[in-house]
């Protein structure tokens, strides 16, 4: 039981932190750009993993939300969030028999298939279950999918000609894109596999299926993408907190990526002093440690964090001005959002010094 909390102040540390006003901006900002330019929005659920959140972003105009994986799309069903499209592969009798159930549920939900073997498992367990089940053709640009181009049409063809399977469109997301650092060849990188992505699209419909949906896009690429004839959806996710990964791809001066503004901190406490260097009670289990990169103190210049073990951090203050104590709160900036969201069961929704809510990450750990 969590006692109830309303100070910013009070709150246990290390704790999750988002600042509504800046997330309710960068949430109205993706909004009005992608729908001033016609494309749908389909956040991706995997960076918050939140309900709460996807709420929010279904009444700002989103026409479902993304999910990493089948456990993670059942806690959005759960919650009566519509639109699903899960943008991972799902593989094995025991969690097709699962996206089944779902698919009977949630009919709107869409599956991502790269394999003529899977999509044929799919239809027999919706067959057998007495439902139809959406699928998307996932596009291989370096990570799952099929080869655009005849590949990927022979897949649909496949979907379409089978009698419990649907042909949604294409998902059509390219990792690589989304982080590719400074901001020319981030464009150079992005309009090279989405032209493919709606060449595929053209293809198929050429040889006469509808493809009603070609969905992509993130963060980095939002603004690339949404001027892309063909690309129906962009499906973003990052863009809701930021963090020091993303703020180091480069904007369009090629300065700091700026379109967004940071919403996701971790509060810790100094919980030791030396010298020049304070101990945070936030170490590899409050903050991901994937990327080469380190928390930065949000209100602090100067401090410079090094890891000091799972609870703990050095903060080196050799270049701070002001006095640092023990007991003092000190806020970072995450390294990479998605896993360090995953770290916490809980997210405090802060304005100013008050807290607003507490928002079950209902979907942490759901990695299956
Ligand atoms: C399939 C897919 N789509 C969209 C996204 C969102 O990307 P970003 O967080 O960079 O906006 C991700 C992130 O990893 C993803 O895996």
């Amino acid at each position: 039981m969590i006692p109830p909390v309303d100070s910013r102040d009070d709150i246990l540390t290390p704790a999750l932190l988002v600042d509504l006003d800046a997330m309710e901006a960068n949430i109205a900002r993706m909004a009005a750009h992608l729908a001033g330019r016609g494309r749908g929005f389909r956040p991706h659920g995997k960076t918050h993993k939140c309900p709460a959140i996807a709420e929010r972003l279904i009444a700002a105009g989103a026409v479902g939300i993304c999910a990493a994986k089948l456990s993670e799309a059942e806690v959005f069903a759960a919650h009566g969030i519509p639109g699903l499209l899960v943008t991972t592969p799902v593989i094995g009798p025991p969690k097709i028999a699962r996206a089944i159930h779902l698919a009977a549920r949630a009919p709107d939900t869409i599956f991502s298939v790269d394999d003529p073997g899977n999509v044929r498992a799919f239809d027999e367990a919706a067959g057998a279950a007495g439902v139809a089940v959406n699928l998307a053709v996932d596009l291989f640009f370096g990570r799952t999918g099929i080869p655009p181009g005849q590949p990927a049409l022979e897949l649909a063809r496949l979907i379409h000609g089978l009698a419990h399977a649907r042909f949604a469109g294409l998902q059509a997301y390219d990792a690589a894109a989304s982080h590719t650092t400074g901001y020319e060849a981030r464009v150079a990188r992005t309009r090279a596999t989405m032209a493919q992505a709606v060449d595929t699209r053209r293809l198929i419909e050429q040889s006469g299926m509808p493809c009603p949906m070609v969905s992509s896009g993130s963060t980095g690429t939002y603004s690339i993408d949404a001027e892309i004839d063909g690309i129906t959806e962009l499906q973003p996710g990052s863009f809701l907190f930021m963090d020091v990964d993303y703020s180091r791809v480069g904007g369009p001066d090629e300065g700091p990526y700026r379109d967004f503004t940071r919403a996701l901190t971790v509060i810790t406490t100094v919980v030791s002093k030396l010298e020049t260097a304070a101990i945070v009670d936030g170490g590899y289990k409050a903050f991901s440690t994937d990327r080469p990169l380190v928390p930065e103190a949000v209100d602090l210049p100067g401090a410079r964090y090094a890891w000091a073990g799972d609870e703990h951090g050095r903060l080196d203050l050799s270049h701070v001005t002001r006095d640092v104590r023990v007991g003092d709160r000190i806020e970072f900036a995450v390294p990479h959002c998605d896993p360090t969201v995953n770290l916490y069961d809980r997210m405090y929704a802060v304005r100013g010094g008050r807290v607003e809510a507490v928002w079950p990450i209902a979907a942490r750990g759901m990695s299956q």
